[in-house]
């Protein structure tokens, strides 16, 4: 009950693995961590700092603090991070087996470090954490929906590789851990949209079923917690008026069936929906207006790149692949732990010269109008086509990051005109 209050306290979320025993090593937590949060005036939402406690893997500030804020009113979430691995829902079909939904407890080793791993705008993750939240509230205090619509469900889109997929997954999470005293039990079902459209269309509605029995089944135990993620939603739900009168009226059934089951689900106070899609335009307006959160996931800002490669080039420091900075850098760094800057120092107009920082704020500008999945896999490609040695200079790698990201615009820009001929041979045959 008392978690429904909204009192400004600070929020620390202790992630810890099996084995932690929440009776007798509590008091040991409050204690290390209020020793900590007593020393620094200020820390940023997000921070992330370890504690010698057996079984604590680690603990993050979820509020910003500052200077003037009382250091008692802290509000725990201990959780204990669910080793066993997804287990996947199938179905057979003859000799074949579709796989058409994938089931893991929360919260989850597998997605331990994902929600931190996500770097958008500031307050967009947060904004999107409170509506879950909210929406969850609303729910199990049992608000009149006929007065106050709230259907638990919301959608992203956007365009490839921008996150969509991995921010649903770790929202999920990040509910498991703050709802951790209201449920029991927190369960995540990702439903696999595609293998629903089966190629069977008969056997479609069959499979519909299937899924969203075995959802009701885990909801109907009111202790529980479930997140549906509905992935690339728009191969189930895409608009029953674009579907052309030539294909199999089977497909609008299943469209139907989708919608009525979603319907369904809205009745259980302790569901939350999560759907993605690449493409808005063509999602049935009556998915769309059961959404009561729809939220454009793009490309990463400036920022947010010099914050993706600040954080995969300090994991490359950590583990020796890229070497640490020498003294000589020692005074830009000052601000910071790790050794890179964050992007206000580093892009501060009075700052003292420094070729690395210049060729990072460079491989940024080059980063422009890519996706977060691509940004991601440039440090690996400039290491496997430019690098080759296991350890080099910090200078050498960014070097070798611009080559790498200049790469992989020079192929996409390849690739894209390798399309529109491709687009433009098949426009000459159609009209011959
Ligand atoms: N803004 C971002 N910050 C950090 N990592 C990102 C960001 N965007 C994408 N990534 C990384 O890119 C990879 C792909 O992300 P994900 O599969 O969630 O994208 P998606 O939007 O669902 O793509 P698709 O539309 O192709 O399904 C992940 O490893 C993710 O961590
Ligand atoms: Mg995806």
């Amino acid at each position: 009950m008392m978690n429904d209050i909204v009192v400004p306290s600070i929020r620390i979320e202790v992630a810890c693995s099996r084995g932690f025993d929440k009776a007798e090593q509590s008091c040991l937590v409050y204690q290390h961590v209020h020793d900590i949060l007593e020393e620094r005036e200020t820390i940023p939402m997000g921070t992330t700092f370890t504690i010698p406690v057996p079984f604590v893997l680690q603990v993050e500030v979820c509020t910003n603090i500052d200077q003037y804020m009382e250091r008692s009113k802290l509000q725990f979430n201990i959780y204990v991070l669910q080793e066993s691995p997804s287990v996947a829902e199938t179905l057979n079909h003859g000799k074949e087996e579709v796989e058409i939904s994938q089931h893991m407890l929360l919260p989850s080793m597998e997605l331990h470090g994902l929600w931190e791993s996500l770097i958008y705008e500031e307050g967009i993750k947060d904004s999107m954490l409170s509506f879950a939240e909210s929406s969850m509230l609303f729910a199990r205090k049992g608000v009149d929906t006929n007065l106050i619509t709230c259907n638990r469900l919301a959608l992203f889109h956007g365009p490839p590789g921008t996150g969509k997929t991995s921010l649903c997954k770790a929202i999920a999470q990040k509910l498991a851990i703050r709802l951790n005293v209201e449920y029991r039990h927190s369960h995540l079902v990702e439903i696999n949209s595609h293998s629903l459209f089966s190629r069977w269309f008969s056997e479609s509605g069959k499979l519909v079923q299937k899924v969203f029995s075995e959802i009701v089944g885990l909801l109907e135990d009111k202790h529980s917690l479930v997140c549906v993620l509905v992935d690339e939603v728009e191969s189930i739900a895409y608009a029953r008026d674009r579907i052309s009168s030539n294909e199999p009226s089977d497909s609008i059934r299943v469209v139907n069936a989708v919608l009525t089951q979603l319907d369904r689900l809205r009745h259980f106070p302790n569901v939350f929906i999560l759907a993605t899609t690449n493409i808005t335009d063509s999602i049935d307006v009556a998915f769309l207006d059961r959404a009561d959160f729809v939220q454009y996931i793009g490309h990463p800002t400036e920022r947010a790149i010099y914050e993706i490669y600040r954080t995969a080039l300090h994991n490359l420091q950590a583990i020796g692949i890229v070497e640490k900075e020498g003294k000589s850098n020692r005074r830009l760094s000052a601000s910071t732990v790790d050794g890179i800057p964050s992007y206000e120092d580093a892009t501060e107009p009075g700052r003292a010269s420094c070729t690395t920082l210049d060729i990072l704020l460079q491989i940024v500008k080059l980063s422009a109008g890519q996706s977060g999945r691509t940004l991601r896999k440039v440090p690996f490609l400039a290491h496997a086509l430019f690098v080759k040695k296991e350890t080099d200079s910090m200078l050498n790698f960014l070097t070798a990051m611009r080559q790498a990201i200049r790469k992989v615009q020079h192929d996409k820009h390849l690739l894209e005109k390798d399309h529109s001929s491709v687009e433009a041979i098949s426009a000459g045959i159609s009209s011959l």
